[in-house]
């Protein structure tokens, strides 16, 4: 039981709970059009973030990753009008195809995209002092995840969701002979998640579309 089964059964949730309308759809289509990496959550995965960040009643979102924007239009439907995500993206060409989506989403006004280099505009919220986020979605390269996570931290209160993702990496993070940046940078992340006693944390492994991966999620106590 494999990859065909799992995305077969991913469609199957598609459909049964129709997590993919249009706008979805078309949002997913530029971003293969445009030749960004199919590194997008799947639909079911997107839902659930939507589904958390609605049980959290999640006003103010960050991620970190925006890519074509397909996970943070899941997260702003989740918001409503007076919500704001903040999404920072560092390479161009993703953040001008997110830009393009969230106008077809017609969700650009909850939508705040930055624009560079995702520990240098974490800085300078927290130098700003920022009024702290609800939930963060850690979803950018992995090799940076404990930086991003001690930034997270500081723009945290208690109740603050943060969700990384990508940790499993097929089994890696378990597997003492992978080696690599992005392996190592998700085992540091969990190390350093699990030596926080600020933080309740968990892993949640997943098969998909996606393979075999999952995330961690925890909360600021
Ligand atoms: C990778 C990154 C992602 O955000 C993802 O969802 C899947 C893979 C990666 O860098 O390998
Ligand atoms: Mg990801």
């Amino acid at each position: 039981m494999k990859q065909d089964t799992w995305s077969r059964v991913d469609d199957f949730f598609i459909d049964h709970f129709s997590l993919e309308d249009e706008i979805l759809s078309m949002v997913l289509k530029n971003c293969e059009e445009k030749g960004l990496p199919p590194h997008n959550v799947s639909a079911c995965q997107g839902m659930f973030l939507q589904i958390l960040a609605t049980a959290c009643k999640a006003q103010r979102i960050l991620e970190i990753g925006t890519l074509g924007g397909y996970s943070t239009i899941f997260l702003a439907r989740a918001i409503g009008d007076h919500g704001q995500i903040l999404t920072i993206e560092s390479v161009p060409k993703h953040a001008e195809v997110a830009t393009l989506n969230f106008k077809i989403a017609k969700l650009s006004e909850r939508i705040k995209l930055l624009h560079g280099d995702a520990r240098t505009k974490m800085e300078e919220l927290v130098t700003n002092n920022t009024e702290a986020f609800d939930l963060v979605f850690i979803d950018a390269d992995k090799p940076s995840n404990p930086i991003y996570l001690d930034l997270a931290i500081q723009l945290s209160k208690s109740g603050t969701i943060i969700i990384g993702d990508n940790v499993v990496r097929n089994g890696a993070v378990a597997d003492e002979s992978s080696h690599g940046p992005k392996v190592f940078g998700v085992r540091q992340f969990c190390e350093d998640l699990s030596n926080n006693h600020s933080l309740l944390s968990t892993g949640i492994q997943t098969v998909g579309a996606k393979g075999y991966d999952g995330f961690t999620v925890s909360i600021v106590k």
